[in-house]
């Protein structure tokens, strides 16, 4: 009996793989790793061995749908590429037949792994991969740059980016970025939440969290000096609270806890310890926070986004959809931020791999096909199996976690209009950050109630801007100034302590 399922089970597929014109055909068992296999009939390749983080194992499913992303191949590949069927081989498995075309990356070129943000500024700046050809195929050797870091509760992320394209970039020109690095946050052993974090701090590991992070950082440094040449003219980092706390190893008793209280948030600098001089003997200096839940990633979002210099009249608003969603308004000089705790509906679904862009289409898809009512209930014969897409098994759960998390922004950016005396008629632009934001498909967010509706024609999904504003923070001294200047005139706004958010949110609650 075992055998028999065990044979059923692992019955070979057909993989067709194509490179350089020529063809053949691949048998192997379902859960076969599609790198190792790959590199078993002889496409060798140099890489990171299925880390995730060197970007080089490409590969392209050809004519029939790829498999969904994981977070790896959204930093390695661009939105359009994913939609084309770009995956990175180390990440997927044989699910059944199918045809992929290998596009290994066999040299050690720093075009690996992408997810700039540029373009964003006014709508009229822009990033740009250096192509090499003024330097004769190395991409920027020999250039000046500088290195931004963003580093995330999940992902850190790298990119070194010209100093000259940063001077031009304000007068119209391209930002040119020379290399990039990511990898997975290696705090993620103490837990995929902040809170675990912060309390294995307390328990005395704080030392331990912070060299993890230094020592990843210290080998992205190296790498990017290692394929540009020379040293960096200066390194900045933006982090959430937590994660710039954990990385100095401040105090973080008071930041998981009411009245979560900052110990600083103002720039700051990582230089050495215990005799070490900084992280790859380089200062990295630490862009300012908000507030504890507002932090110098959000800074330099809102920096990206044009909101340091606000022209008089314009009303802009912004949205970085994480684990928080974490908000803010701007006009004129005025600005007020919140955020709310969306969970990880938008990084994954809650019981389902399914990244929150996904979720949000098929949510879409089940309120036009009568699977789920406006309340979010699974209408007969969903009820008690789930609703079934492909591979995918959508359950209650998974609904009520989506349902909860895209109340909270909405009823979140209801209160900020309401805080800066206006309404959604009144907004000039939406600018929708994170990595979620810039795959979402706004009019199907819209559909399912994430932002008012009104607002559904001025949203731009902009991606991460993070990485983006520390390069601007970090490029001219005089957007610095005004940065730390919105930092101190920031308005937070505690959604739990305003009358009407409880209320508000059950109301947006319903698709
Ligand atoms: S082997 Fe490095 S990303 Fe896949």
């Amino acid at each position: 009996m075992f055998m028999m399922r065990r044979e059923t089970s692992l019955s070979d597929k057909r993989i067709t793989v194509r490179r350089d014109g020529e063809e053949r055909v691949i048998e192997a068992p379902v859960g076969a790793g599609f790198l190792s296999l790959l590199k078993m009939h002889g496409f060798p390749l140099v890489c990171c061995n299925g880390k995730g983080t060197c970007g080089r194992c490409r590969i392209l499913f050809e004519g029939q749908r790829a498999p969904l992303p994981v977070a790896a191949d959204r930093i390695a590949f661009s939105a359009e590429e994913l939609r084309q069927g770009y995956r990175l081989a180390c990440m997927h498995r044989v699910q059944g037949d199918c045809t992929v075309r290998v596009e290994f990356v066999e040299s050690r070129t720093v075009e690996a792994v992408t997810d700039h943000g540029g373009g964003i500024r006014d709508g009229s700046a822009g990033a740009a991969k250096d192509s090499g050809a003024a330097n004769g195929g190395m991409p920027g050797r020999s250039a000046e740059y500088l290195i931004a870091v963003d580093l995330g509760t999940t992902t850190v992320a790298m990119q070194a980016v010209a100093a000259d394209s940063l001077r031009e970039l304000r007068r119209g020109g391209r930002l040119r970025i020379l290399g990039e690095y990511s990898c997975m946050n290696p705090q993620r052993r103490w837990g995929s939440d902040v809170i675990s974090r912060l309390q294995a701090a307390e328990r005395g590991e704080a030392g331990e969290l912070a060299e993890a992070v230094r020592d990843v950082l210290e080998e992205g440094v190296e790498q990017l000096c290692g394929e540009l040449g020379g040293r960096p003219e200066s390194i900045w980092l933006a982090g959430n609270t937590s994660m710039e706390h954990l990385l100095m190893e401040l105090d973080t008793r008071t930041l998981g806890r009411y009245p979560f209280t900052p110990v600083c948030l103002q720039e700051m600098c990582l230089t050495g310890r215990q005799g070490k001089d900084g992280v790859s003997g380089q200062e990295i200096r630490l862009l300012p926070g908000i507030s504890a839940f507002v932090g110098a990633d959000i800074t330099a979002g809102l920096l990206a986004c044009g909101f340091a210099e606000c022209e008089d009249g314009e009303c802009r608003l912004f949205i970085d959809l994480g684990t928080n969603g974490e908000m803010a308004i701007g006009r004129g000089d005025r600005l007020i931020c919140t955020a709310a705790a969306a969970g990880p509906a938008f990084e994954g679904g809650a019981g389902v791999n399914v990244p929150g862009t996904d979720m949000i289409a098929l949510l879409a898809e089940m309120l036009e096909g009568g699977v789920i009512d406006e309340t979010g209930l699974l209408q007969e014969p969903f009820f008690d199996t789930g609703w079934q897409k492909g591979e995918l098994r959508i359950t209650q759960q998974d609904i009520r976690g989506l349902q909860m998390a895209k109340a909270a922004v909405c009823a979140g950016v209801e209160l900020l209009m309401e805080a800066m005396g206006t309404d959604a008629s009144r907004i000039d632009k939406v600018f929708l950050a994170g990595g979620f934001g810039y795959f979402l498909d706004v009019e199907k967010a819209a559909r399912i109630g994430l932002f008012p509706p009104q607002l559904a024609g001025r949203v731009t999904a902009v991606g991460n801007t993070s990485l983006l504003g520390a390069c601007l923070y970090g490029g001219e001294e005089s957007l610095r100034e005004k940065a730390e200047a919105m930092c101190r005139r920031a308005e937070v706004l505690n959604l739990a302590e305003v009358p009407g958010f409880e209320q508000k949110y059950l109301e947006r609650l319903n698709f």
